[in-house]
């Protein structure tokens, strides 16, 4: 038994669906999540960059002690979580893997189609991961640009400009007939029924539910599952912008955020600058 946090990072809200999805499968555990905001998006910067982020945030988390690190992003889980792996003290965990294993199950043989950001499509790491399992399954990817900003607008699966964007997307993966789409990107899962209403024939794979079934698995194993009877809490904080982050994400988390904290980057950077110098003396 364990009442250490699950740390969750992301590079900005979109790591919510992660979030709600822990607290369906892990109602009495605490979770303090660290948000972006300040540097969002990463789905389209370079990957050296991503590393970099991804090693701040995750070492942000580890001041609250956390048991376990959730890479919620999916860009971050493509591009930094072999590094974050080798480096940090505790379990890090992404969305990659498990999003990979849940298609691979439910594919049937039958050919697998990857919705993702820019840099996650280039890095191959829903590809790598489904060939690792499968090596025989086809895989089409098919990057999705306008979905983050649409989605953060407010539009919803069933709006006209999104039904029309979802079917250009999904253009591209069409001629594989996929048997499963994976929702390659945090955001994705709030127009999932866009996806399943145009692709009725595939299964539609979401990587934020896989991730949280496999944190479960992790906890049971390692026996550190909070034996705490009372719901656990959720701290959030955010590099920029709270109240936008309050109002979005809301959405994402399907009820009303409380507890968001703003970590103005100059703290942020500077501690973390001030405590490497204290490690090397
Ligand atoms: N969180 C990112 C992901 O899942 C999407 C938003 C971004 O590009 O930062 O890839």
């Amino acid at each position: 038994m364990n009442d250490r946090p699950i740390g969750v990072f992301d590079s900005g809200l979109g790591g919510l669906t992660v979030v709600r999805a822990l607290q369906e499968q892990l109602p009495n555990e605490t979770v303090i999540y660290f948000g972006d905001t300040a540097r969002v998006p990463y789905g389209t910067k370079s990957s050296e960059t991503v590393l970099t982020f991804a090693e701040q945030d995750c070492s942000f988390l580890l001041r609250f002690d956390p048991k376990l690190v959730i890479v919620a992003c999916n860009t971050a889980s493509a591009l930094a979580l072999d590094y974050l792996r080798e480096k940090m003290p505790v379990p890090v965990l992404g969305v990659v893997e498990p999003g990979a294993a849940e298609a691979v199950r439910r594919c049937q043989g039958r050919g697998i189609a990857v919705l993702a950001t820019e840099a996650t499509v280039a890095s191959n790491a829903y590809a790598k991961a489904i060939a690792a399992l499968a090596p025989n399954i086809p895989v089409a990817q098919q990057r999705c640009p306008s979905l983050v900003a649409l989605i953060e607008e407010g539009r919803t699966w069933d709006d006209p400009i999104m039904s029309m964007l979802v079917a250009e997307y999904l253009e591209g993966v069409k001629d594989l007939d996929p048997a499963v789409v994976v929702l390659g990107c945090t955001h994705y899962p709030l127009v999932a029924q866009a996806v399943m209403k145009q692709m009725p024939r595939a299964t539609v794979v979401d990587s934020a539910g896989a991730t949280a079934l496999a944190a479960r698995d992790l906890l049971v194993r390692e026996g550190a599952l909070s034996d705490s009877s009372a719901p656990g809490r959720l701290r959030c904080y955010v590099s920029d912008n709270p109240q936008r982050f309050r109002e979005i994400g809301g959405r994402f988390l399907n009820k009303p955020i409380r507890d968001v904290t703003s970590v103005t980057p100059e703290q942020f950077f500077l501690e973390q600058v001030l405590e490497a110098a204290g490690a090397a003396t």
